[in-house]
């Protein structure tokens, strides 16, 4: 994880990088750092904590330079202390280094430079590398980190300056990204586009095995034994406005509120309900595939994105008819799968930089499969290096805790099920034409729901002082109750665990008592009356129950303490309506705890570490 940044040029490089790493925080936000070059000195501030920090400390001592690094970090190796917050520098203090990574061999390199009189002055795995660099460094810094890299195996992206050569950054990437933006008269490296659009749109997206030097008019890419690779330097398109808070309180609150218009983005000129078309300009996947040749699907993720592949696994299945299995990439990369060219494995990340999801996709490449990725960040590895890709049109996402992604994400499994079930021969164009419709007219049931939220602020409010949660789903909507207590995991810091409500009786109904709320979905649908026996379960050993219904279910309320309406969907595409007061819920329940809803603890928004 951890952002990265370095700017070369005329204006004040720490303006241009603690800016740049505003809108890198959400990489990790444990402690941060810059280092400069004024004068052929190098200056390196670095606090612990959140950004503010560094602010306060360039706001106290302000200095200017036309030269810098900045980073900041999710700790890998070594606690949060300034000490191990980066840049880190070798001994002498003339090469400094940022990096995002890990170094895989850096203890026996540390020890082989101990034992050549090195001191280290913190815990982390990159100090290592500014030592190497030094070892190698004879008047040219690109040389020294060219040798330096043949030494080092891992994962990485690093920004190097040298007070020696105080005319250039040098950057590297291997499995971490790293894009250099190209300016007039000035140039910039970052870990991702975001940093850099407010200055520039023309980018380098660096490969693995790329050394990049760059100077205020030049960029010159090469590899370890200092062959040109060739680059291409691409414009890009992003609303940069779109990373502002547009006055919601926190990112997550607008990025939940944003998800009528992102779902519609998503399906945008995907669907034709009137002639029961699907049309996905980006997917390339020939109609013979997935009629006759393919075997099965396996779709692999993490962490919110997983659960949006469990709730395709039934729509894959049920409507398509192809075999799916889902799997959580950090486990699917590690085991022996069965795949082979018949088997369509299906990626699915926001950033498209997880790097347990980028290898399980490395590892399907490498077997033969045919590969889709859908993905949130264009340009990220992951839709770069998939075959296929569809994107979801959600604009940037910055809160940590993932929500109109999720939404975003399901809309396009919705569409892939629909279209394959279609082109099989397993749906007939007028079923097709009712799905289509019902998909279509999902944004405006969330909006009409988004417009009074009341209910679920008063639940949180009663319950948010609670120490466990359960949330209970059955069939599609059992991912949903997954991601429920996920959500509230990850930005209350209250223990939830999502179950299958039938799986209840084989042990978490030990749980229940008159402290624990159990959150159940129970719209209507086929697994109605199966989950309205959950709920009986539940209240009879004394449970809090807050029901998730479809909209004048009266029958519901004599059931549960607490009902949050949801407009009538059909079961099918009631996964999208459900998740909305689920976020909703653990949104209000974190901001009464006073807890950092964006940037909760211990969590990043990208983890680009395995
Ligand atoms: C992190 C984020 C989650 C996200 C997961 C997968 O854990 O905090 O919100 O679901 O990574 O990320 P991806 O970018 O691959 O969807």
């Amino acid at each position: 994880m951890c952002g990265i940044i370095g700017y070369i040029g005329k204006a004040n490089a720490v303006d241009i990088i603690l800016s740049g790493l505003k809108k890198l925080e959400y990489r990790g936000y444990d402690s941060a750092g810059i280092a400069v070059i004024v004068d052929r000195k190098v200056h390196i501030r670095r606090s612990v904590g959140k950004l503010c920090n560094l602010y306060l400390n360039f706001r106290e001592r302000p200095i200017s330079a036309n030269i810098g690094i900045g980073h900041t970090r999710w700790a890998t190796h070594g606690k949060p202390s300034e000490e191990n917050a980066h840049p880190h520098t070798d001994y002498t203090k003339s090469i400094v280094i940022v990096h995002n990574g890990i170094i895989e061999n850096y203890a026996k390199l540390r020890d082989e430079l101990q034992n050549n009189g090195h001191e280290f002055k913190s815990e982390t795995d990159t100090e290592v590398v500014a030592h190497l660099i030094k070892e190698h460094y004879k008047n040219n810094l690109l040389y020294a980190v060219q040798k330096t890299l043949i030494k080092i195996e891992g994962s990485y992206a690093f920004g190097i300056i040298c007070k020696e050569e105080p005319d250039k950054i040098i950057c590297a990437r291997q499995d971490a990204p790293l894009i250099i933006g190209v300016g007039k008269d000035e140039n910039f490296i970052a870990s991702d586009v975001a940093a850099l659009l407010p200055h520039t749109r023309d980018m380098i997206f660096l490969e693995n095995g790329d050394i990049a030097e760059v100077t205020v008019d030049k960029i010159i890419v090469k590899d370890v034994k200092n062959n040109m690779r060739s680059v291409k330097i691409k414009s890009v398109e992003c609303d940069a406005v779109q990373s502002e808070k547009s006055g919601y309180k926190h990112f997550m609150l607008k990025e939940i509120f944003e998800q009528p218009s992102t779902i519609e983005n998503t399906l945008n000129g995907r669907i034709y309900p009137n002639e029961g078309r699907v049309f996905i300009e980006e997917v390339k996947i020939k109609e013979e595939y997935i009629k006759k040749d393919i075997s099965n699907i396996c779709v692999v993720a993490c962490g919110t994105a997983y659960y949006a592949g469990l709730v395709s696994k039934i729509l894959f299945e049920e409507f398509a008819k192809i075999p799916t299995e889902v799997d959580i990439a950090s486990e699917f990369r590690y085991r022996e799968p069965i795949l082979n060219e018949k088997t369509l494995v299906i990626v699915i990340s926001q950033s498209g930089e997880t790097a347990d999801t980028l290898a399980a996709l490395r590892l399907a490449k490498n077997k033969g499969c045919q590969t889709l990725a859908i993905c949130n960040v264009i340009e990220s590895s992951i839709s770069r290096e998939s075959v296929h890709v569809i994107y979801t049109c959600c604009g940037p996402e910055i809160g940590v805790a993932s929500t109109k992604t999720f939404t975003g994400q399901l809309t396009a499994l919705y569409i892939l099920a629909l279209d394959w079930a279609f082109k099989r021969g397993k749906l007939t164009k007028e079923s097709l034409k009712i799905y289509l419709k019902e998909l279509e007219g999902i944004p405006l049931k969330i909006r009409l729901f988004l417009e009074d939220v009341k209910p679920i602020k008063i639940v949180a409010k009663m319950l948010a002082h609670k120490k466990i949660f359960l949330y209970l789903g059955r069939y599609l909507n059992y991912p949903i109750a997954l991601e429920g207590a996920l959500k509230l995991k990850e930005i209350s810091y209250i223990h939830a665990e999502g179950y299958a409500a039938g799986e209840m009786k084989h042990g978490p109904i030990a749980l229940i008592d008159a402290s624990v709320p159990v959150v159940v979905v129970a719209v209507a649908g086929r697994v109605y009356k199966k989950i309205i026996s959950n709920i009986e379960e539940a209240r009879a050993r004394g449970g809090v129950i807050i029901a998730v219904a479809s909209d004048s279910n009266e029958e519901i309320k004599n059931k549960s303490d607490y009902v949050i309406y949801v407009p009538k969907t059909s079961e099918f595409i009631s996964p999208i309506m459900t998740i909305i007061p689920l976020q909703l819920l653990a949104y209000y329940i974190s901001v009464f705890l006073g807890c950092d809803v964006d940037q909760p603890r211990n969590l990043a928004k990208s983890v680009t570490v395995e």
